[in-house]
């Protein structure tokens, strides 16, 4: 089996990769990056020369290289990760989410048309999507895989968009895709321009940890390998045509969780109680700020036996480690391009 992960240099992309290349080494996996701001192939530096595995540099919104990649791989399935991921930089760019995560995914559906023909048999496409397509909860409810769509930012509503492009390829062409919906990733190797990373890399560097708006807004946060885990689940077993929501059932404000994250962290660099604590700083809500997510993972766990394996604080405590303990990591991700936006997001607010 031929496999094309696309995104894999990426945060959940490269644990996708290296379940799969670990796992399953009679499988061919093929990660396409076009490696941006958000792609770095150290996260696979463990498993860069396994005779399985092969990077291939370039861009899904090439529609020519897209081609004649499929053409020259031949390949069995597709596992979709790549993506403009950060909600901050849809707001003030909106136009590169627009290109990657909806020009680019019609792309690799054409190319998957074009190169299955009509033997579909065991092919498999596979689009890895958010909970934010299904927009923001109040108080009570849960996202099921029936919730209306109702994205309000522009991340969200290239990835809805794109989401209903994968289902239209179903219906219309009868190519064989799945999609998942998952909640909040955290664990090692996420980019620090998300909340958890960022807030351990400025505790650890006594700067401010910049709260949106009270701190009020919920999310569902889930381990980044329990997420592969699922996406290896469906990839293989998952009903060609349906949707699954994965979720941690795992709610946060952010303003505990940042507090429980600085008791972690004063543990840790043994400071005192309560000192990290006092780098919390409210700033600027974010415009159209989705109050609260949380998905009803019922439907993985009934039809493929799929649950969490980690509890929050331990996977929160795990994450720390990784970074305490990758500094060279966050030290080469931490410079030029990044350092310009990060001071763009946080000195206007
Ligand atoms: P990420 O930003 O860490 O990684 C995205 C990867 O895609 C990077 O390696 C980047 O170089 C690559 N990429 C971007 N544009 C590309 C292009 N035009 N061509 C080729 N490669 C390109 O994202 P992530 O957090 O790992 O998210 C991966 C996927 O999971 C996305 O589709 C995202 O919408 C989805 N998702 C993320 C979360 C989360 O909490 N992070 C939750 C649910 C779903
Ligand atoms: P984020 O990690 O950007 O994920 P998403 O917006 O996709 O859920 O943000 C998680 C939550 O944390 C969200 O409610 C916005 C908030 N947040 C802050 O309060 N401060 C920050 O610096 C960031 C990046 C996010």
């Amino acid at each position: 089996m031929k496999i094309l992960i696309t995104g894999g240099a990426g945060f959940i992309g490269s644990h996708v990769v290296r379940l799969f290349v670990n796992k399953y080494p009679e499988y061919n996996i093929i990660n396409l990056d076009s490696l941006t701001y958000a792609g770095n192939l150290e996260n696979l530096k463990d498993i860069e020369n396994a005779p399985n595995y092969a990077f291939e540099r370039g861009d899904i919104t090439n529609e020519k290289f897209i081609d004649e990649l499929f053409a020259k791989h031949n390949f069995d399935g597709v596992i979709h990760l790549a993506a403009e991921s950060h909600v901050d930089r849809s707001i003030s760019d909106p136009n590169q989410f627009i290109m990657t995560n909806i020009v680019g995914t019609v792309n690799l559906l054409n190319a998957a048309r074009k190169s299955w023909n009509q033997d579909l048999e065991n092919k498999r496409f596979y689009h890895i999507s958010t909970d934010e397509v299904y927009g923001s909860l109040g108080d009570e409810g849960l996202f099921t895989e029936e919730t209306s769509y109702d994205p309000r930012s522009p991340y969200s509503a290239s990835k809805a968009s794109s989401d209903h492009l994968v289902r239209a390829y179903y219906h219309t062409y009868k190519l064989p895709i799945v999609i998942s919906n998952c909640s909040n990733n955290y664990g090692p190797n996420q980019f620090p321009e998300k909340l958890i990373p960022l807030s351990i890399n400025n505790i650890k560097n006594k700067r401010p940890i910049p709260v949106y708006g009270k701190g009020e807004n919920i999310r569902d946060w889930l381990y980044v390998i329990d997420h592969a885990n699922a996406i290896d689940l469906i990839f293989h077993q998952g009903r060609v045509g349906e949707t699954y929501n994965i979720g941690g059932n795992n709610e946060w404000k952010n303003i505990d969780l940042i507090y429980t994250l600085c008791e972690i962290m004063d543990k840790k660099l043994g400071r005192a109680k309560g000192e990290s604590a006092q780098l919390i700083t409210f700033v600027k809500d974010r415009a159209g700020h989705d109050l609260r997510y949380a998905i009803d993972s019922s439907k993985i766990q009934k039809e493929l036996g799929w649950k969490p394996s980690l509890q929050f604080a331990e996977g929160l405590e795990k994450t720390v480690d990784w970074y305490l303990n990758n500094e060279d990591w966050l030290n080469h991700i931490l410079s030029g391009d990044y350092e310009k936006y990060y001071n763009q997001q946080y000195h206007k607010r």
